[in-house]
């Protein structure tokens, strides 16, 4: 695949990236509702969880591949507030994968300078699954690297809640002012506070719609949408998606900068 690269105006550090792509208009924050493993397993007569499996093995590479084109973070939703209506053996059997990779995949996290933390309702998680967790965020906390979140018993309505719930309870004791919630301080509560909001969110599998993801972060995010199966995503589909998002015209309710110069002068 040939490259290209640039030296920025501001002398930060410029990644290569596949030609075609402008290195300086990549996304900060990459959002990816990882999609249709059980559909990739059925195409081939193979039980759900072996999709799962292969959904791990398209997530590392995502992963490399965003941290190798200078992605300052990447989100994505592993499971959702939702998803403990599956079958209890499909449940079970997605626990301990994320038990067994988190265990397997924390020291190169630790070598590649990931900075990985769990946004989610955590508490309900099995206790194992959340001892590992609390090493691996202790562990990579100081890591310059790329930011990698993953959404573990993440739904954004649940979120919100307890958001309002924090301020309500802060209000309560006298230590903030209702007048004085803003949309920063509203933020500030929320799993994803210390990240800027996503830019891109890509959705696989074809599916139209957000199921209960980052309701608040996404307000102004670009959407692709791609036919393919979670894990079928490679640097080819990434490529596409950063197309995509190169191509758009991000406006946040203004105007086309060239439409503004045109009306101006
Ligand atoms: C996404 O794939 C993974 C999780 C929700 C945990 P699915 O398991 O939803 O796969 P499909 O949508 O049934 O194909
Ligand atoms: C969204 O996928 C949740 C995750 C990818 C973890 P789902 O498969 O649960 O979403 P729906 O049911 O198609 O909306
Ligand atoms: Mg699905």
């Amino acid at each position: 695949m040939s490259r290209s690269s640039a030296i920025s105006a501001d002398h930060k550090k410029v990644f290569e990236v596949p030609a075609g792509l402008d290195p300086l208009r990549m996304p900060d924050h990459i959002a990816v509702i990882m999609d249709g493993n059980g559909r990739w397993a059925k195409a081939r007569g193979l039980p759900r969880i072996m999709g799962h499996r292969a959904g791990v093995e398209a997530l590392k590479t995502t992963l490399r591949l965003c941290s190798d084109w200078g992605i300052g973070a990447l989100t994505v939703y592993a499971f959702s507030t939702e998803n403990w209506s599956r079958p209890g053996d499909e449940v079970n059997f997605l626990m301990a994968l994320f038990e067994r990779v988190l265990q397997r995949e924390l020291e190169s996290l630790q070598r590649e300078e990931v900075c990985i933390n769990f946004l989610g309702d955590l508490e309900a998680l099995p206790e194992r699954l959340q001892d590992l967790i609390a090493e691996a965020t202790e562990l990579t906390s100081t890591n310059e690297g790329i930011h990698f979140n993953v959404c573990t018993n993440y739904g954004g309505r649940r979120e919100l809640v307890l958001a309002a719930q924090k301020l309500a309870e802060r209000a309560a004791k006298g230590d903030l002012d209702p007048a004085l919630i803003d949309e920063n301080v509203f933020a500030a509560e929320l799993f994803t506070s210390t990240e800027v909001d996503p830019d891109l969110l890509i959705r696989t599998s074809g599916e139209r719609r957000i199921s209960n993801f980052l309701l608040w972060q996404l307000a102004y995010a670009e959407i692709h949408v791609t036919d393919v199966l979670w894990p079928d995503f490679d640097a080819s589909a990434l490529t596409h998606a950063l197309l995509d998002y190169q191509s758009r015209c991000r406006r946040f309710g203004g105007l086309d900068p060239i439409e503004s110069d045109h009306l101006s002068s």
